[in-house]
């Protein structure tokens, strides 16, 4: 890949044990969790470690973990150099527990604390990560798996979170988080060493015959992974958290930043089997992330030959009203090579851009817009509302992305339904908070406003939401 970083296919020769930094958490008590710089071996032996911020000195931070129903209590320390804050991305939390600097709560600066109260209304798979300068916060690693456990757990042999972030490390393994210009305006800052649970990993052991129900988060700023399992047919049983009837993955599955999937994967029952996770999505071409293999010689757990997994009950979440929706539309703009898409574009509204406008954003780093406007991901909190949702309805909201890349858009405080695609209907009709739009896709979402606030909808390539893609939305 560019620049003078370490070539990834030989990071990915050098062999790493998986290192779980597991934290299973009573529910009552807070945890605490301190962000803070530390050293962690990325790239794994012979390799020189990698300085990182990290929560609890780990990359990925501790699990933190609760069951359906109960609250969790989490005691931030602020051990950074610098302001920050903790989103619990995919929470349907209160606003003011939403990490959201400036219409949240105020940045918890170096030395400071903050108590977290998250209620956890839905099972699945979430994850933490800072909102301050977000680029840079997670990229220089800051984020956690946030399990939230169903109040009967479904009878899988083991859960296998597989958190994957890629980072721009140089050749003595010191990782590169300044933004450019350059991958700020295209399609962000894609590194150059993939990584499993914060280490290269060469391979998983697992058991054969075993039942894994993996817990997959796409935590890089940018990269959108296109993966695909060789030597097995795993069942796609959620998406962002959200259950969904169980079905092989017989295609690629798109892992976008911000986004998750549970997938359940049989380990075939036989000794030396080896299971191959690769990533189609890069455009210098396909690698293998990781592999599963079949190592140990251990007694093949008695099952029946195995069928689809059973379904995961429903999450409470309140189902839009089509009939009765009202309809926004937002539209996606700017970025390099924008005029590239002007042909064929689907139809908005919104007249084009005026570039002289796009030349005064541009000097101030902002390459993109939404609707027209670009928002700083700092000091928004005395702007107005892009979007001003009534509260309690149903709402129908049409993304159209005329630029020349994808984008990952987040809506914080809800869930919504992924509708269509250029008028196609989504399968399933997939629960979802984070949906990746494709260049000149129209992609239609609908939920109920339930959640009162101003909350954020933005990209979740980090270098994009840096540099405008960003807004707010207020439910009220
Ligand atoms: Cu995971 Cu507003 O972000
Ligand atoms: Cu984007």
């Amino acid at each position: 890949m560019s620049g003078p970083g370490l070539d990834r296919r030989t990071l990915l020769a050098a062999a790493a044990a998986l290192p779980f930094a597991r934290s299973s958490v009573a529910r009552a008590e807070p945890i605490r969790l301190r962000a803070a710089p530390a050293r962690v071996a990325l790239v794994g032996e012979g390799w020189p470690s990698t300085e990182v911020w990290a929560y609890g000195g780990t990359v990925p931070g501790p699990i933190l973990r609760g069951r359906q129903g109960e609250r969790l209590v989490v005691e931030v320390e602020n051990g950074l150099p610098e302001p920050t804050t903790v989103h619990w991305h995919g929470l349907r939390v209160p606003v003011d527990q939403d990490g959201v600097p400036g219409t949240s709560q105020l940045p918890i600066p170096p030395g400071g604390r903050f108590r977290y109260e998250l209620p956890l209304r839905d099972a699945g798979t979430f994850w933490y990560h800072p909102h301050f300068r977000s680029a840079e916060q997670v990229g220089r690693g800051l984020y956690g798996l946030l399990v939230v456990d169903e109040p009967e757990p479904p009878p899988f042999d083991r859960d296998l979170p597989l958190v994957l972030d890629d980072w721009r490390l140089r050749t003595d393994a010191v990782n590169d988080v300044r933004t450019n210009r350059h991958d700020a305006a295209h399609a962000g800052a894609l590194g150059n060493t993939v990584t499993v649970n914060g280490r290269v990993v060469e391979r998983l052991e697992v058991r054969p015959g075993e039942r894994l129900r993996l817990r997959l988060l796409n935590a890089a700023n940018a990269r959108i992974f296109a993966l695909r399992f060789k030597g097995a047919d795993p069942w796609l049983l959620a998406l962002d958290g959200h259950p969904l009837p169980p079905r092989t993955l017989d295609e690629v599955l798109l892992l976008a930043p911000g986004q998750r999937a549970d997938l359940v994967l049989d380990v075939p029952p036989v000794r030396l089997a080896r299971i191959d996770l690769l990533d189609e999505g890069d455009p210098q071409g396909t690698y293998r992330v990781t592999s599963f293999a079949v190592t140990r010689n251990e007694p093949v757990p008695h099952r029946e030959p195995a069928g689809p997994p059973p379904a995961l009950p429903a999450n409470p979440l309140p189902e839009p009203d089509l009939a009765s929706a009202e309809r926004h539309e937002l539209v996606l703009d700017g970025g390099a090579m924008a005029t590239m898409m002007r042909g064929r574009l689907p139809p908005t509204d919104l007249p084009p851009p005026d570039p002289r406008a796009l030349r005064t954003l541009f000097d101030r780093g902002l390459f993109w817009t939404i609707d027209g406007r670009a928002m700083a991901e700092e000091g928004h909190a005395h702007e107005p509302p892009l979007l001003r949702l009534a509260r309690g309805r149903s709402h129908r909201l049409a993304i159209v992305n005329r630029t020349a890349f994808a984008h990952p858009i987040h809506l914080h405080g809800h869930s919504f339904r992924v509708l269509a695609r250029d008028g196609r209907e989504e399968p399933d009709r997939p629960w979802r908070d984070t949906v990746l739009v494709a260049p000149g896709e129209r992609v239609e979402v609908a939920f109920v406003a339930d959640n009162p606030g101003l909350w954020m909808l933005h990209c979740h390539v980090l270098e994009h939401q840096g540099s405008g893609m960003m807004a707010l939305v207020e439910v009220g």
